[in-house]
């Protein structure tokens, strides 16, 4: 039987678990492939040994040890972060070996560097773990949903800041308590600011963009906002507007430019985003010719992750033995038509807006705030009061009908200016139904 050696750098949660899935599913990769998958050899600068079970496989602590080697076909790199991953990456390109990786940082950063220095020397660059982790969203992109022009993507992708969402909402938990918890699940990133605000979201989604239009976007580019200041009276407000709270990557293709955002949305109840729960990510996207899409999984996790990344390398397994490397574009667009877009400034966007406002609770206080909305154009759709406490501010709550972000700000300025407003008004932009 032919084989496919590859060689992997980073042993810890994935890079274990893409090992478990080589080992346990053989066969299974054999009568899929014709091949025999086999992990030669992996680079780990802190594991000692490996498990009995990985006899065949040579562990060493020096990269360049798999990337040197001419018996490697395919180098997978799973040790995250930008340095060292990038010069492991280009240096195995440059050796002529087709790479996989999780990693979304080092892509949604340095993959245009990436995508060309493959392009030029004709290997493969396998991603399917670094978005969304077992579900299958990057072949969804570059081959399910190839023959559409995709209009939209709105997706969780974040499996710790939705597990934090969905226990405030379920326990009414504060924020900071449930973080904890989700860092001992061990689905966090190293630093978990990267997933509470919305920077891993934001990786993940550029990644899609880049796939889905064809075009040149870094996370830099990405208007961000986390989920840290959300309160759990904003996620019981939320419920009594039929909605609940999710850190949504929403992105829009209006051809000349495309929307591109990732902040805490509110998503109403009749959405399926909004019974996405827990640790899962899923995401909908809105094709011309499919209409919608909505792919749900686990977006973390050992073994779901190490069968895409397993994946990755069976694909290009298959490639190397028919002589067909490069036959799928690994952004799904040939390099030529990839091309840079305009993304739509901040305040150019528009949606429903939920506000917060925090005010005394004393006569011509609604009418000063209903004056400065009107003054802007912006149109309330409905208004709650409540916590009258004696001679304490009070939550005046309320729903916008569309309206445009460059308002919101000018108007937000203005209503918390006011003197019977006592402390900044909360925003949180509202999910419109396609
Ligand atoms: N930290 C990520 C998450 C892991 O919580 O979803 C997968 O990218």
């Amino acid at each position: 039987m032919k084989y496919v050696n590859v060689g992997l750098i980073g042993f810890g949660t994935v890079g274990s678990g893409l090992a478990e899935v080589l080992l346990s599913q053989q066969e299974r990769i054999q009568q899929r492939t014709g091949l025999l998958v086999r992990l030669v050899k992996v680079a780990d600068r802190s594991a000692r040994e490996l498990p009995a079970r990985f006899a065949d496989t040579v562990l060493t602590n020096d990269a360049a040890d798999l990337i040197n080697d001419p018996e490697i076909d395919i180098i997978v790199e799973l040790i995250g972060g930008i340095e060292p991953a990038k010069t492991f990456v280009m240096e195995a390109i440059a050796a002529g070996k087709h790479v996989v990786t999780a990693n979304k940082a080092l892509l949604a950063q340095e993959g245009k560097d990436i995508f060309a220095a493959a392009a030029a020397q004709g290997v493969e660059v396998g991603f399917e773990a670094s978005v969304g982790g077992g579900i299958p969203l990057i072949k969804g992109l570059k081959e399910g949903l190839v023959a559409n022009n995709i209009l939209s993507i709105m997706g969780i992708l974040n499996g710790t800041a939705n597990y934090i969402l969905t226990r405030m909402t379920d326990e009414g938990s504060a924020f900071a308590e449930v973080l904890k918890d989700a860092q001992d699940l061990g689905f966090a990133e190293a630093d978990p600011t990267y997933d509470v605000e919305g920077i891993d979201t934001a990786h993940k989604l550029a990644i899609l963009m880049t796939m889905a239009y064809g075009m040149n976007i870094t996370h830099n580019e990405i208007v961000t906002e986390g989920i840290s200041s959300i309160e759990p009276v904003d996620i019981d407000f939320a419920r009594e507007f039929g909605c609940r709270i999710k850190l949504l990557a929403i992105s829009r293709n209006h051809g000349d430019h495309v929307e591109a955002r990732v902040h805490p949305t509110m998503v109403p109840d009749s959405h399926l985003l909004a019974s996405i729960n827990g640790a899962y990510n899923a995401v909908h996207f809105h094709g011309d010719m499919v209409g919608n899409v909505l792919l749900y999984g686990q977006g973390a996790g050992k073994m779901p992750t190490g069968s895409a990344v397993a994946a990755d390398v069976m694909d290009i397994a298959r490639d190397i033995a028919a002589g067909s490397v490069g036959r799928v574009p690994s952004l799904s667009y040939l390099p030529e038509h990839i091309q840079d877009r305009g993304v739509t400034p901040l305040d150019k966007i528009s949606c429903p807006y939920y506000f917060r406002i925090t005010a005394l609770d004393k006569p011509g206080v609604l009418a000063a705030v209903a004056d400065v909305l009107s003054r802007h154009a912006i149109s309330i759709e409905s208004v709650l009061q409540k916590g009258r406490e004696e001679a304490g501010p009070v939550s005046i709550v309320m729903q916008t009908h569309t309206a445009t972000e460059s308002a919101v700000s000018a108007a937000l300025a203005e209503i918390d200016a006011l003197d019977t407003i006592t402390a900044p008004t909360v925003k949180i932009r509202m999910l419109v139904e396609e």
